[in-house]
């Protein structure tokens, strides 16, 4: 069985924590897309991780995880990451594998990333400077280097060589900047490629081959529907596929293996980087909602944009990924206010509007229009029970099925593993 989790709105929505919850009852967890521009956060017996390639079912030492062909990995990056899972006693190997499919992210794709931004001025995205965009142009301008071709030393470097002349010329000539030696990245990635070999196999046969033995798959999604390359609010966006699409291209298993698709929908708005945002709070409430939510960029450390949950955005997201349910997490961050909002349409120029607009022009100039329901005053934790949960909040959590039609299966009311309400 495949269950993809998918992010709703603009990323951060706590898929980390409801793939640790959900990963207790699978085999196998599967990161699809994206790379280490996503920050994962899992708290288990009161420590935090973030995780940014390394899938969030890696702290179940009998949990499969895998980073499927369509991730783009940073070797030094990666590397990181196991030392710091390793140093803690989390042990990878024979259940952490790397897809020979997957490309690499190379220094070259993290410095041109950054300048390239630097570089689009007033229209600058606010990337995370992880060499993703980069990355997967690369990949898609067949000038991409694949795990497999990293394994090979000469093809490695043959590989290698081809890029750097480009990369190199275009540092010097057109930005001026610093360029990359062959020998030196030649060498560094010597050492990378003696770490690495020993998970790299062919992700897809795994998968299908466990699929075939009857285990229970979890596909892990980064970033949100809103930052896809395609249907999110280009250009302000991610260069990969975030949606549940992406992971049959990114995992290498058919649309026929999918059981179930599961979004996760913070119970307010949050985005980190440029790009409209209709419900974003442009007052002092915005502080305020940030301390509430801790809303800080787990891979930048950036301020998170803060807003009202946005009900036009998460229906399009269940049409879009074919949601069978809606994973609410946050609800506590909401305890303390009076009065929540939540947006059911747009007005534009005027007129109004209940879909998401494809159009950014259109969409970066909606208005959106409120429904004002009463909040619950009232602390959640220690809550396990739909059922015990105020009137108020169930209220809330009933207008959002509404308004999405998409049910709820999941409540998160706080950070950890035991501060989730399964329905
Ligand atoms: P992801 O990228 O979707 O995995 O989300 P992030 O980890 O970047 O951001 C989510 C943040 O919210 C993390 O700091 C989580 O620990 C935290 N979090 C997740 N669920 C809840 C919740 O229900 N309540 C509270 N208060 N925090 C949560
Ligand atoms: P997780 O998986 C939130 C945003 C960046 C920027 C845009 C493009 O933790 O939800 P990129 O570096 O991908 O080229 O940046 O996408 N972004 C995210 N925002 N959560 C993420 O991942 C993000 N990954 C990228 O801030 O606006
Ligand atoms: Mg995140």
């Amino acid at each position: 069985m495949v269950t993809v989790v998918v992010g709703t709105q603009w990323g951060d929505e706590g898929k980390g924590k409801v793939i640790d919850y959900l990963a207790k009852g699978c085999d196998i967890v599967a990161r699809y897309q994206g790379g280490a521009n996503a920050g994962h956060t899992v708290i288990t017996n009161n420590k935090k991780h973030i995780f940014h390639l390394i899938p969030s079912g890696i702290l179940y030492p009998d949990k499969i995880c895998i980073l499927g062909n369509g991730v783009v990995i940073d070797p030094a990056a990666l590397l990181c990451e196991i030392s710091n899972l390793e140093k803690e006693g989390v042990k990878l190997s024979k259940r952490f594998f790397i897809s020979e499919n997957a490309h690499l992210t190379l220094p070259y794709h993290k410095l041109l990333d950054q300048i390239e931004d630097k570089k689009r001025g007033r229209r600058k995205l606010g990337t995370t400077g992880r060499g993703i965009g980069t990355s997967y142009t690369d990949k898609y301008a067949r000038l991409g280097i694949r795990v497999v071709d990293f394994l090979n030393e000469k093809v490695f470097r043959e590989k290698l060589k081809i890029s750097l002349k480009l990369k190199n010329y275009l540092l010097k000539k057109y930005y001026e900047e610093k360029v990359y030696n062959l020998e030196k990245i030649s060498r560094e990635y010597q050492t990378y490629r003696k770490k690495i070999k020993g998970y790299v196999i062919d992700t897809s046969l795994y998968l299908n081959q466990a699929l075939r033995k009857k285990k229970n798959i979890l596909a892990e999604g980064a970033q949100g529907t809103f930052l896809d390359i395609d249907f999110g609010t280009y250009p302000y966006v991610t260069a990969s596929n975030p949606i549940a699409g992406g992971a049959c291209t990114g995992l290498g298993i058919g649309p026929t293996k999918i059981d179930r698709v599961i979004g996760v929908a913070k119970a307010y708005t949050t985005r980190v980087g440029r790009g409209p945002f209709p419900t974003e709070f442009k007052d002092e409430f915005g502080e305020k909602l940030r301390k509430l939510g801790n809303e800080f960029g787990a891979t930048t450390g950036r301020p998170r944009r803060c807003g009202w949950f946005d009900a036009v955005l998460v229906k399009q997201a269940g049409i879009v990924n074919g949601l069978n349910s809606l994973a609410i997490t946050k609800l506590d961050v909401l305890n303390s206010l009076g009065k929540i909002k939540i947006a059911v349409g747009y007005r534009y120029r005027g007129r109004k509007i209940g879909q998401f607009p494809n159009s950014f022009e259109v969409f970066s100039h909606c208005e959106p229009i409120y429904e004002e329901l009463p909040g619950w005053k009232r602390e959640l934790s220690g809550i396990k029970k739909y059922g015990d949960l105020p009137k108020e909040s169930k209220n809330y959590l009933k207008r959002i099925e509404e308004l999405t039609q998409v049910k709820i299966s999941l409540i998160s009311i706080g950070p950890g593993r035991e501060d989730t309400i399964l329905l």
